[in-house]
């Protein structure tokens, strides 16, 4: 069935909407997004992922085109005619299309590429591999040094999706001078002790807003929160591995590098954070 997409002010069949050739986005990778999550037709999270939309365009020298009531409508409305139970919602501005190639920014009065659309995915909530756990493997991370940007330039993690893939993982871990950035996307986490360890926001990764919302369930139920790097030799020895993000919320990692982490099945604290993390983003839910 076609989906009904938004794109600049339109609401319009997937296969009418068009965006130009010249679009910074298509020709620059000159753009951010955001995936808002859906469970039971509500978006999780929602006022984060604008929150950081906001902060992604100005860090790149955009404004915001739409206020945050706009944004919220075109969600709702996407979901209701999309009939988005379970799903996504992506989003993506672009510095728009300035009628040809160049370098240089076009005018601010340039209009931005405006475009949403929803991903129906039955069984977010109850994803197998919340209990079967995934397999990672370590990749340098060599993507540009502002990753607190959410921009479109998706390659190179793409690519290190790709390089796990064939050597029989599911995902990979990005390391850099020793330390575990983060996943391709997604932010990582180990449990030892029964202290959670994270690595400290800084531009080396994303300010995710799953791992926001962890934290802050984690230090609700009483928790120990530890945000600092971590090596890929410190997650094989860790209790339990995990990661986080809008689209998988919270996954159990049970081997990296082909060591099997926690005895190669999902641990009680990724598996209890799952639970809290699901319902009290539910209960948020708009
Ligand atoms: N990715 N780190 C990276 C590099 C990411 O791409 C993502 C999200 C995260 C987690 O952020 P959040 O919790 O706000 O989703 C961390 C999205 C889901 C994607 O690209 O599809």
């Amino acid at each position: 069935m076609s989906r009904t997409v938004y794109l600049n002010g339109d609401y319009l069949p997937e296969a009418e909407a068009k965006v130009s050739i010249f679009d910074r986005g298509f020709v620059m990778a000159d753009g951010v997004y955001e995936v808002t999550s859906v469970l039971g037709g509500k978006l999780l999270d929602f006022a984060g992922h604008l929150a950081r939309l906001t902060r992604s365009l100005n860090e790149l020298g955009m404004d915001n085109p739409l206020p945050d009531e706009e944004w919220l409508a075109i969600h709702r409305k996407l979901v209701e005619v999309n009939a988005i139970d379970e799903g996504l919602v992506y989003l993506q501005v672009t510095r728009g299309n300035p009628g040809d190639r160049d370098f240089a920014f076009p005018p601010k009065d340039t209009p931005q590429t405006i475009v949403l659309f929803t991903q129906s995915k039955p069984g977010l909530a109850a994803n197998p591999s919340a209990q079967t756990g995934i397999r990672v493997i370590s990749v340098p991370d060599l993507r540009w040094s502002r990753r607190d940007i959410k921009t479109v330039q998706l390659l190179y993690p793409s690519l290190a999706k790709m390089e796990a893939k064939a050597k029989g993982a599911d995902d990979a871990w990005l390391v850099e001078d020793g330390f575990v950035t983060e996943g391709t996307s997604n932010n990582t986490y180990i449990v030892k002790g029964g202290t959670i360890v994270t690595r400290q926001l800084s531009t080396d990764i994303l300010h995710g807003i799953t791992r926001a919302a962890l934290l802050r369930f984690a230090s609700e139920a009483q928790m120990k929160v530890e945000e600092r790097p971590f090596t890929i030799e410190e997650a094989q020895e860790a209790d339990e591995a995990f990661f986080t993000s809008a689209s998988a919320f919270v996954l159990p990692v049970v081997e990296i590098d082909g060591k099997p982490v926690a005895g190669g099945k999902p641990g009680p604290v990724t598996t209890r954070l799952r639970e809290i993390y699901l319902e009290e983003s539910l209960k948020a839910a708009i």
